[in-house]
């Protein structure tokens, strides 16, 4: 029997415990032994290494976050903790990895492969949604359910009280995940750091739709701007003339549970990643693309800078 290994790197995401059920489930089905190495890269140095089998995935299928911990390790980056992991895989006789994580975890794993020849393939897991060669990085429509009921909660409390809110999101130096919740709730304004903005452009239109009974302004802004968000909240008191308050959705938006999208995107990326090295695709990482799934090398993936798809721009 074959033996491969799954870990959980970088920030968590929602459909990454569906994508463990059907690692071990798909596993077992092809012939192989699974294991899962927990905390990431920083399990692999610790050897805390464990043979999975149905009992372990049994009711995770709902839950967010993930079962075997995730992590950012800086030691992975060091070619003497390198060495430590290769041995702990050789004392297990596991040879192939798969690691759902995002660009950066898949660069350390590029590495890895080159030094001691473990083959890998990674599954694209951000909600950043920020990988190159992938449009779809899993978690991310979680993610954006719930960005999309938080923005549907504070509607209900602007419209109230005659206030604008500024609604902050994560995804690191990428606006996507502003970009479709503003444009999928309606805001009135959407800021990201790929678009450079002035405020001042909005400032007559705003007020005129105030003196024409407008009674809230929703803006979604991304964490990656250059401006804090309470500078937009002060702009919106100080030149637009009303109450305004911030909202920082922060990492509500990393949990729940995963939505259908992410529990199938989860399944299908793992039967493409087992599917691959079985066939003997060494180093790769699983794409989701508009003509279906692709296994991509490391160097269009990772080593290439991100950008946001031009037609989505195209309707700010
Ligand atoms: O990369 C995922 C992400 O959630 C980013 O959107 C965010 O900037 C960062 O991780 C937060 O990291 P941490 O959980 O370490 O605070």
């Amino acid at each position: 029997m074959k033996n491969i290994a799954i870990l959980c790197s970088g920030g968590d995401v929602s459909g990454m415990n569906p994508a463990l059920k059907h690692f071990v489930e798909y596993s077992l089905k092809k012939g192989l032994q699974p294991y899962f190495i927990y905390d990431g890269y920083e399990g692999l140095i610790d050897n805390n290494i464990t043979k999975a089998g149905y009992e372990d995935v049994a009711g995770i299928i709902n839950r967010g976050g993930t079962k075997i911990g995730s992590a950012r390790s800086k030691r992975f980056t060091l070619a003497q903790y390198r060495k430590i992991a290769k041995t702990n895989l050789d004392n297990l006789n596991i040879d192939m990895l798969i690691v759902l994580g995002g660009d950066g975890s898949f660069r350390g794993l590029d590495v890895f492969y080159k030094e001691h020849g473990i083959k890998f393939c990674g599954i694209p897991s951000t909600i950043d949604n920020d990988i190159s060669g992938t449009t779809y990085c899993l978690g991310v429509d979680t993610a954006l359910n719930i960005i999309k009921v938080s923005i549907d909660a504070i509607r209900d409390t602007a419209a109230s009280f005659k206030r604008a809110f500024v609604i902050e999101t994560m995804g690191r130096d990428c606006g996507y995940l502003a970009l479709i919740s503003s444009l999928t709730s309606g805001a009135e304004l959407c800021l990201i750091p790929e678009i450079e903005y002035d405020l001042q452009s909005y400032e007559e239109e705003f007020k005129k739709q105030i003196k024409n009974g407008r009674r809230y302004f929703l803006a979604v802004v991304s964490e990656g701007i250059q401006q804090d968000s309470h500078d937009i909240a002060d702009w919106f008191e100080n030149k637009i003339g009303i109450e305004s308050r911030v909202s920082i959705l922060g990492h509500i938006q990393r949990g729940g549970n995963p939505t259908i999208y992410d529990r199938l995107m989860a399944y299908k990326f793992i039967t493409h990643a087992i599917n691959g090295l079985l066939n003997g695709t060494d180093e790769s990482v699983v794409c989701y693309t508009k003509s279906g799934f692709e296994l991509k090398s490391i160097d269009e993936v990772a080593n290439v800078k991100h950008v946001l798809d031009k037609e989505l721009l195209s309707y700010l």
